[in-house]
């Protein structure tokens, strides 16, 4: 949620900035702004454009007025809150006499009080956001004498509420400086360049060596030095690491959309996800699950938090744990949770699955469960992000980046780690056999061939999509592991597509929703396969119900399911995999369904309309 970019070196700061945030963009594409410290003048002065709409926009009035040369500079790509989407509210924004430029992420809670504390000194306001405040605080301080490290300590200091802010100062070009609470923010290693960034993706072309920076913490950045503090200027340290992936990873490898070249990739990254986590013998080996064996033996309720797509894969993590462990599982959306008053004791495990690893509602809640002193166990993709460094331990889901806004292989790999998870917690209480975890790990591992096996029939997919072109509304009924999956198809359209769809368990269907069907209602049904008889012949039944009323049943089946073929009108087929396990084969073509249907009705399949990436607000 808004991408931010600053930049100090030898190379040409613009270049690196625009390239940076065309990385960035998926996290925000309402304005997007650039501010760069000319010092061809002499005594240095702030160039700025900023403009409303796509980075394309920006990149055009800069081809048509270009900015000056300079070297040091910050950028940023906005996901609006304070303000309308338009040229005045587009970052950076800047002080009175515009020496100091600043682009911000998050809320700033008390910038109200703050705004008008400055308007009665005589600041006049050119935008409606809470940002703009944060540029006259630091001008303010710049302009008593301090540098603009130590007037960054100091606003931060009067500021309230979740924020990553980037500033420059005119007359100090040797420096960019950066401030984080709650909100994303690393440093990019250069070899006489230094790089700020939302994430490593917007200076990865150029380095992937990175520094982690803690809460409340300021960065100043110069072409030769890093220095952090605490928000009181007392020194702080950040820790560095090494980003395993490049540039290529973050391309688009000749596919039209980012979302359809991560659907694709899905057979890689489920097996990345499974790699080194167990043995030959099929024995989990999980050491990244920093909570001691005895922890795990005592807990005796699991709560997972989680937000929109990673929810479903919670959903369907339950199915998977309570039937392993014995161990209640509840499953609970994050911005839910803390303000029902749960029940948690040191027994609770609360497991956060979070992609990007920076979604402020989960966040929240791993912060108050840590604060009823429950353990924290995170499943995330963003190595380094806030999550994973707030909880007690970690299974990272080794996706790779993930640029669509619409998330796919991060779902399919937080599936495959809840799987870990719950297989691991049979094993250290003993709940299942060795053997028995041994043949769930053995069809683990052919997971990867089965999702192979749906992305080689696409076309099948994509031509169900080009004849319901027009359509405007889509059903998804699912039963059991498969409810979930309905949820994530029907999310996926919403998505992408902007038009009514809604998933069900189709066991409600007769208590409401059936009244929804009508004549040639599409509707994709995801049958259990045969190993759970009685769910199969419920859905069975269901699909009649629905086709006797009318729907256009699309059914997703496994191979040689004969029994559903005379009530589908069309029929999908999935690998044969046992029911837990089949959600990973079984979403494959309702993202691929979503994709291409959003792509034939002309929508920007990777930046969908109001969505972001990273939801870094509450
Ligand atoms: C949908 C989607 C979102 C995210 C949700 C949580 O395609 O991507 O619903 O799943 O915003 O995000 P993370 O997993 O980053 O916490």
């Amino acid at each position: 949620m808004c991408g931010i970019v600053g930049y100090v070196g030898d190379k040409q700061a613009q270049d690196v900035i625009i390239d940076g945030l065309r990385r960035l963009e998926y996290r925000g594409y309402d304005s997007a702004g650039i501010a760069l410290v000319d010092t061809a003048q002499g005594s240095g002065s702030i160039a700025s454009d900023k403009r409303a709409g796509k980075l394309a926009n920006l990149e055009k009035s800069i081809a048509e007025s270009a900015l000056p040369p300079a070297t040091t500079g910050i950028g940023h790509t906005r996901w609006a809150t304070h303000g309308a989407p338009n040229d005045e509210n587009a970052h950076p924004h800047l002080g009175k006499d515009r020496r100091v430029a600043v682009v911000h992420n998050g809320i700033l809670e008390n910038f109200a009080a703050l705004r008008a504390g400055l308007e009665a000194t005589g600041h006049e306001m050119a935008s409606e956001t809470d940002t703009e405040v944060a540029a006259h605080l630091l001008e303010i301080e710049v302009q008593t004498g301090a540098d603009l490290t130590v007037a960054m300590q100091r606003v931060c200091q009067r500021l309230e509420g979740a924020f990553t802010l980037v500033a420059v100062d005119a007359q100090d070009s040797s420096r960019v400086v950066a401030a984080r609470r709650n909100s994303p923010l690393v440093v990019g290693l250069g070899e006489g360049e230094n790089f700020i960034g939302s994430d490593v993706s917007a200076f990865i072309q150029h380095t992937r060596d990175a520094l982690e920076l803690g809460q409340d913490t300021i960065v100043t950045i110069t072409s030769d030095s890093v220095e952090v503090t605490a928000f009181d200027g007392t020194p702080a340290e950040g820790k560095p690491y090494h980003v395993d992936w490049d540039l290529s990873a973050a391309e688009k490898d000749g596919f039209d959309w980012f979302m359809r070249k991560e659907i694709f990739e899905q057979p890689r990254a489920v097996a990345d996800a499974l790699l080194g986590r167990h043995t030959e013998s099929g024995a989990l080996q999980l050491d990244e699950v920093r909570i001691s064996e005895q922890e795990l033996r005592d807990i005796d309720k699991i709560i997972i938090v989680a937000c929109g797509t990673s929810c479903y894969a919670a959903m369907v993590a339950k199915y998977a744990i309570e039937h392993w462990t014995r161990i209640p599982c509840e499953v609970e959306l994050s911005h839910e949770f803390r303000y029902r008053d749960p029940i948690l004791t040191r027994q609770t495990l609360v497991v956060a699955i979070s992609q990007s690893g920076e979604t402020a509602d989960t966040l929240m809640a791993i912060r108050y469960a840590r604060e009823q002193r429950s353990k924290v166990l995170a499943i995330c993709n963003t190595n380094g992000s806030t999550i994973p460094r707030e909880s007690d331990a970690v299974i990272y889901t080794h996706a790779g980046p993930e640029i669509g806004v619409a998330s796919t292989k991060g779902f399919v790999t937080q599936l495959i780690a809840c799987y870990l998870l719950g297989l691991y917690l049979a094993q250290v209480r003993g709940t299942k056999f060795g053997d028995e975890i041994a043949a769930v790990v053995d069809d683990l591992a052919r997971m990867p061939e089965h999702v192979q096996a749906v992305l080689d029939r696409a076309d099948e997919v994509y031509a169900i999509a080009a004849q319901h072109a027009a359509t405007r509304s889509v059903l998804f009924l699912g039963r059991h592991a498969g409810f979930p999956i309905a949820l994530e198809g029907a999310l996926k359209l919403k998505e992408l597509a902007y038009i009514h769809a809604e998933g069900f368990a189709a066991g409600e269907l007769k208590h409401g929703p059936i009244a929804l069907i009508e004549e040639g209602l599409p509707v994709f049904c995801v049958v259990p396969p045969r190993g759970r008889d009685e769910l199969h012949q419920k859905m069975v039944s269901a699909i009649q119900e629905i086709r006797a009323r009318g729907a256009h049943t699309i059914v997703l089946a496994e191979e040689g399911d004969e029994s559903i073929a005379p009530y589908a009108d069309v029929l999908i087929r999935l690998p044969r995999v046992p029911t837990l396990l089949q959600p990973v084969v079984a979403v494959v073509p309702l993202q691929l369904f979503a994709c291409e249907l959003a792509t034939q009705m002309g929508h920007d399949v990777d930046q969908p309309r109001n969505l972001a990436k990273s939801v870094t607000v509450e």
